[in-house]
């Protein structure tokens, strides 16, 4: 094994680390090996296994946990897994986990160390159930990813501002017209006109729409956040298209919003407005010959669908695979993060994202995430 250019090699040394064995293991399989050597695995392994019974509790937890989360072994062992969750986390966990799931389930999650510190954590839990009893445990097999999580947070923090910085200037033109009505006002006030009552309230009215786009655009550049709770789709789209139309109208765009059904979905209000914004900034930059851009919102299962429908020259197929790959971008000013942002937030609300070219002309991005009504039901039905 070679080391990089001057990489320094960090040597620790234990006191016993040598294994003596009286004959070669036929195999080195994991199952096979000598249980001197398994726990050796255990104790220097990155990830932790945690097995639970059906109420949460803890039987076993992997003495790797003590260099993960600083805890010993006999400390946790018996003791709820739930309450080392942050408070956010349980409520979201105990919505999305199904205990009788017959695959695995992936979680994102914040726990508490030691030292009362919460760390990102990536956990894998299978349910282990006992034939013909009516019993069943859990495994699970969870790993640091703290570093992973700041780089991810660094990086979206970066696209949210070059986001707002491509939307400025529109933003900037969008709020001159009616900076331009409140002058002609504030001139026809002082030349002391009659109809006062009636210009206060449309020079309310333009002070509002500033006020709203200019807020829009602040909120794209304010730091992230993860705060979930249940949260109106038409709402969020709203506000969305507020700061979207600044840019539509510079390329003659119309956007045009279809609720089908006002529906409701669980996430953070300002991560899921980022991902609307990114949909529908893609697609106007798509068609600077002006034309429709159609946002539909429908319900399909237990899913929330929001599709943003573009007539742009469609996205070729052999790309659809390639575009939410970090920095693929086909555009002088792209940074290429605005798929691969937008997917992953997806993604960290159980959704997904689907693209697609569309027959006659463009594309449909869809966004799919779970409902909330459907997900509340099924954690009623397990408790
Ligand atoms: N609606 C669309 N129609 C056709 N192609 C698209 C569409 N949206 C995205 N693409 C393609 O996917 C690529 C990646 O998009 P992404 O949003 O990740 O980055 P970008 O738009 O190029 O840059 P940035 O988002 O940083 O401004 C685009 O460069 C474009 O080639
Ligand atoms: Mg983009």
């Amino acid at each position: 094994m070679g080391l990089h250019n001057g990489a320094k090699l960090n040597l620790t040394k234990a006191d016993k680390e040598i294994f003596v064995l009286d004959y070669p293991p036929k195999q080195f399989m994991l199952s096979s090996l000598p249980s001197p050597i398994v726990d050796w695995i255990e104790d220097h392994g990155f990830d932790f296994i945690t097995v639970s019974d059906r109420q949460g509790k803890i039987i076993y937890i992997s003495s790797s946990i003590e260099k993960v989360l600083g805890y010993h072994t006999e400390e946790l062992v018996g003791e709820e897994v739930l309450s080392y969750f942050s408070p956010n986390d349980r409520d979201d966990f105990l919505t999305i986990f199904d205990p009788k799931a017959t695959y695995r389930q992936r979680f994102s999650l914040h726990i508490r160390n030691a030292i009362g510190k919460y760390i990102w954590v990536d956990a894998v839990i299978s349910t282990i159930v006992i034939k013909d009893k009516e019993d069943y445990f859990f495994i699970a097999l969870s790993k640091d990813i703290t570093d992973k999580k700041e780089a991810e947070e660094m990086l979206i923090r970066s696209e949210k501002m070059s986001v707002a910085g491509q939307l400025a200037a529109g933003v900037a033109h969008e709020i001159r017209n009616p900076l331009t009505s409140l002058k002609g006002f504030v001139d026809l006030l002082q030349a002391g006109m009659d109809r006062k009552d009636e210009y206060y309230k449309i020079m309310v009215e333009e002070i509002d729409k500033i006020e709203s786009i200019s807020s829009e655009l602040l909120f794209i550049s304010k730091p992230l956040t993860d705060n979930r709770s249940d949260q109106l789709v038409y709402d969020m789209l709203e506000d969305v298209l507020t700061l979207m139309n600044t840019q539509a109208k510079t390329y003659n765009i119309q956007l045009n919003l279809q609720i089908e059904e006002n529906l409701t979905v669980y996430c953070d209000r300002s991560q899921m407005k980022q991902v609307f914004i990114n949909l529908i900034k893609n697609a106007i930059e798509e068609m600077k010959d002006g034309g429709v851009i159609t946002i539909n919102v429908r319900s399909n299962g237990n899913r929330c669908v929001i599709a943003v429908i573009d007539e742009g020259p469609g996205i070729p197929e052999h790309l659809i695979h390639k575009v939410k790959e970090p920095f693929f971008t086909t555009k002088k000013e792209g940074t290429g993060l605005g798929l691969m942002i937008t997917n992953k937030i997806i993604s960290n609300h159980q959704g997904e994202l689907v693209i697609r070219r569309n027959e006659v002309k463009g594309s449909t991005f869809e966004v799919r995430l779970p409902l909330v009504a459907k997900i509340t039901d099924y954690h009623h039905g397990q408790t």
